[in-house]
């Protein structure tokens, strides 16, 4: 039985199904770690992902960074948040996170995305990259959504980037879990969180979103006015910007 295992797994991997596919760990298998500290995907978030993501995003003076891994890009919005945490699930990950940038500003936090240890409304932004697809359910994914909102403040901005299912992105994560996120239903999933102004873009291979958590007018409002207004300086946006490539 033990044998079939693998080949089971390819199978489920390789399979059309509903898009959710499960296991119980790892999160993260051992390529992907290694990617995921590589020069190369540090030069690819620096020059083309990162800007692509935060372009129009302004992330204001206290981020929070879910699912920072290596933490390769929590170096990079060193240069972009005056205060800045990151929210890592695995244990292993956040202690060799805490002691590679423990002469950083960095607060590395070990805790769940989907079950956030912060008060309501702590950050004026949340970040994710590429961590989406390895919450493993769905259900958990729209958690962790209900909790990046809770912990925003009203007007705060939520952004990131992440893959597109595809058979290659599938291989990848032979061995690990994997929940890809559809992007074509992923701004309605937002909203069902309580997100406003949702915004999902493609670029090949992967898509960024950003969202605002809704902000209260605290003035009384002109006849016809919209009842919700931006926060500040966060501007999500959906006009036509250049493509990831
Ligand atoms: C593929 S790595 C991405 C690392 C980094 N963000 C990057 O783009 O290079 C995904 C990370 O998200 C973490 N992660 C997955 N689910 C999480 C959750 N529910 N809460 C916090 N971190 C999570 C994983 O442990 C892993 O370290």
């Amino acid at each position: 039985m033990q044998s079939l295992r693998p080949v089971r797994r390819v199978a489920e991997l390789l399979s059309l199904g509903d898009g959710e596919v499960q296991r119980a760990q790892p999160l993260v298998n051992w390529f992907h770690r290694h990617v995921c500290r590589s020069g190369r995907w540090r030069r690819r978030l620096e020059g083309e992902l990162l800007p692509w993501t935060l372009q129009r995003v302004e992330l204001g003076d206290d981020v929070l960074e879910v699912g920072p891994g290596p933490g390769l890009t929590t170096e990079l919005l060193l240069n972009r948040a005056k205060r800045l945490t990151a929210l890592e699930v695995e244990t292993n990950a956040a202690t060799a996170l805490r002691q590679r940038l423990g002469g950083s500003t960095v607060r590395v936090v070990h805790g769940d995305g989907a079950a956030m240890p912060f008060e309501d409304g702590s950050f004026s932004a949340v970040v994710a990259f590429t961590m989406l697809h390895h919450i493993p359910t769905l259900a958990l994914q729209d958690q962790f959504l209900a909790e990046a909102r809770r912990v925003l403040r009203p007007g705060g901005v939520f952004a990131g980037f992440d893959g597109v299912d595809s058979l290659a992105f599938r291989l990848i994560h032979l061995s690990d879990t994997y929940t890809p996120v559809d992007p074509d239903t992923f701004g309605q999933r937002l909203e069902a969180a309580g997100f406003a102004g949702a915004c999902v873009e493609r670029g090949r291979g992967r898509f960024r979103f950003c969202a605002r958590r809704h902000s209260p007018i605290v003035a009384e409002p002109a006849a016809g006015a919209n009842h919700e207004e931006r926060g500040p300086g966060a501007v999500p946006t959906c006009e036509p910007q250049a493509r990831s490539s």
